[in-house]
Formats: structure tokens, C-alpha cells, sequence
């Protein structure tokens, strides 16, 4: 099992690289890669911790050699937001950056399953998938927009709020990954009662979580630490379906088109990347109409990418 971090210098890069050294299976590798120069520095600095699994580092323009033979290929290269910014915002340099790196991703490690956590997700996810297509590559069980932090950041305020264990609290999130976007099922949290005050605010604070971390950070970046426990709970994850294990996580997929042409909702993964995408169940009223709103939105993001690549 290998897996490749592209953006491996970066704030998410470095600490995915580490929550990963620490928890891959026995026998797996971490390839590293980065235009940054210091990224062999990063993969010598993790590599001496004492788990079974090598790593390698790659720096410079062309990520090639990092991506021989991956099954997993995690994307967080590019820009951050900083106070005043939508992740739409972004779009103008990180569209590029991972277009050229699925070219590449395409050409050296075709059947890999590629996790995208560059922003903004609802776009680049798009990108990717049409790269991948023009070359001719694309299998859509094996291309993942990363919102798992979504989850996270939902299980986290959620048990909190209702003094839940937080290792027991389950909370799909679905749609995409910005502002409104963003929609955490609260009415499927098992064994909790809402009162109608309590929902609005919350799903607001999830959505805007992002922001939180970037304005609190002041300049300095957006999420790193938490996003890197998420892009680690989704490539374990992912790695366990690859090798046969039966897991659910929610994630940002192609799937029938019913909302969109991609949508996170719960995946169950398996040998292939995506083995069934889950319905998303029953909705609250609230829920309900906090999608149908979101629809023109995330449509429009999802052209966005696929304009990019085609005209
Ligand atoms: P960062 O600036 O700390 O790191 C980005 C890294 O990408 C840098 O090391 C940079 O050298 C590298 N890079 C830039 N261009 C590259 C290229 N062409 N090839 C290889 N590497 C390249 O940023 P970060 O905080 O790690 O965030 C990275 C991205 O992840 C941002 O776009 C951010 O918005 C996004 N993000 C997504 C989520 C999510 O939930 N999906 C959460 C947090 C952040
Ligand atoms: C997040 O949700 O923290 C990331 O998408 C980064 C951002 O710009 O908010």
C-alpha cells in the first residue's frame, strides 16, 4: 500500500505526513512530495519515528517519481484562505496546481484513488474528474473530494452541545464544502433531541467552522491540524476498503446526479475506492429545504471546474 501526500511541505501536508507515518499499516509507504525544497527534509524528519512504514521525499517541479506505483494520491498543494476570502476565492491559482498534478497523477498512477483537500473541493473535485476523463483515465469510484473535517468539526460541536461521548456521536454530513454547501444531517445524530432553536445556529457554526480557524488565525492560514486528522481518518479509511474491510465514510463523490454531479453524502468503500454511495435518508424539513438551496450553488461550482478544463 502506498500512499502519496502532494502539498506534503504544507501546514496539512506535514502533519498528515506525520498522523500517517504513525498509523499506516505495517509494511505500507508515504511518498512525499512538494515544489518546496525542504520536502526531503520533511520525509527525513518523519521518518525516523519507529513504525513499519518507509517514507520517501520528492521536491521540485515534477511530481512523477513520488506517484510510481501509489494506490492513494492525497492533494492539499496550493493556497489558503486568508480573513476576508470565500474558498471560491482560491480557485484563481489552485485550479491550475491540481489540474497540472491530476495530469500527472493520470499518466503515472492511472487506477490510484485520489483524495482531493485543495479548495476550493467543490470545483477541483470537478477539475480532476474531467483531467482524468480527457485522458481517458477517469473511474468515478476512485475520485474523493476530502469533507471529512465537516464530520468532524460536527461530531466535535455536536457532543458537545448535548454532552454526548464524542467517539460515539455520528453526524453525516452532505452536499459540499463551503458556506451553505456544507449540510450536517442533525436530525439523524442517534439518541439526541433538538429543540427548534437549537438547529439553525449549530448548522450555521458548522458551516462557517472553516472561517472560524482562518479569522482566529489572522492571517496565518486556515485549517491544518484538524484538517490533517480528517484527510488521516479518510485515507485509513480508505486503505481498509482497499484491503477488503467494510467502511462508511461521507464523502464528496460522483454519483447518480439526483442533486448534483457530485455530492457528499455516506460512501461505502471497498476493493475499488467506492463500492456503494449510500441514500442519504430521510430529511427534517429544515434539512430539506436547506438543500434545495444549496443546489443552485454547488451546480455552479461543479461547471466552474469543468469549464476550466474543457473551454
Ligand atoms: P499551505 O500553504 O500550508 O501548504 C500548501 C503547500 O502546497 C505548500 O507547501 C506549497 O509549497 C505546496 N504547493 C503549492 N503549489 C504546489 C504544486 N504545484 N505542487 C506541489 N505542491 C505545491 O496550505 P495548507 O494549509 O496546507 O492548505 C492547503 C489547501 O488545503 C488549501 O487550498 C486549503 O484551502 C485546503 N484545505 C482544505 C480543507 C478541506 O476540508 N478540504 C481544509 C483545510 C484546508
Ligand atoms: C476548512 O473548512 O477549514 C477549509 O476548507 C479551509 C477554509 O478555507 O476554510
Amino acid at each position: 500500500m502506498k500512499v502519496a501526500v502532494l502539498g506534503a511541505a504544507g501546514g496539512i501536508g506535514q502533519a498528515l505526513a506525520l498522523l500517517l507515518k504513525l498509523q499506516l499499516p505495517a509494511g505500507a509507504e508515504l511518498s512525499l512530495y512538494d515544489i518546496a525544497p525542504v520536502t526531503p527534509g520533511v520525509a527525513a524528519d518523519v521518518s525516523h519515528i519507529p513504525t513499519a512504514v518507509k517514507v520517501e521525499g520528492f521536491a521540485g517541479e515534477d511530481p512523477t517519481p513520488a506517484l510510481k506505483d501509489a494506490n492513494i494520491v492525497l492533494i492539499s498543494a496550493g493556497v489558503a484562505r486568508k480573513p476576508g476570502m470565500d474558498r471560491s476565492d482560491l480557485f484563481n491559482i489552485n485550479a491550475g496546481i491540481v489540474r497540472n498534478l491530476i495530469e500527472k497523477v493520470a499518466s503515472t498512477c492511472p487506477k490510484a484513488c485520489i483524495g482531493i483537500i485543495t479548495n476550493p473541493v467543490n470545483t477541483t473535485v470537478a477539475i480532476a474528474a474531467e483531467v482524468l476523463k480527457k485522458a481517458g483515465v477517469y473511474d468515478k469510484r476512485k475520485l474523493f473530494g476530502v469533507t471529512t473535517l465537516d464530520v468532524l468539526r460536527s461530531e466535535t460541536f455536536v457532543s458537545e452541545l448535548k454532552n454526548l461521548a464524542v467517539s460515539r456521536t455520528i453526524v453525516p454530513v452532505v452536499g459540499g464544502h463551503s458556506g451553505v454547501t456544507i449540510l450536517p444531517l442533525l436530525s439523524q445524530v442517534p439518541y439526541v433531541q433538538w429543540n427548534n432553536e437549537e438547529i439553525a445556529p449549530l448548522t450555521k457554526r458548522i458551516q462557517n467552522a472553516g472561517t472560524e480557524v482562518v479569522e482566529a488565525k489572522a492571517g496565518g492560514g486556515s485549517a491544518t491540524l484538524s484538517m490533517a486528522q480528517a484527510a488521516a481518518r479518510f485515507a485509513l479509511s480508505l486503505v481498509k476498503g482497499l484491503q477488503g474491510e467494510t467502511v462508511v465514510e461521507c464523502t464528496y463523490v460522483e454519483g447518480c446526479g439526483k442533486y448534483a454531479r457530485f455530492f457528499a453524502q455516506p460512501v461505502r468503500l471497498g476493493k475499488e475506492g467506492v463500492d456503494e454511495i449510500l441514500p442519504i435518508g430521510e430529511l427534517s424539513d429544515f434539512e430539506q429545504k436547506a438543500l434545495e438551496d444549496m443546489l443552485p450553488t454547488l451546480r455552479a461550482d461543479i461547471e466552474l471546474g469543468e469549464k476550466f478544463v474543457n473551454q
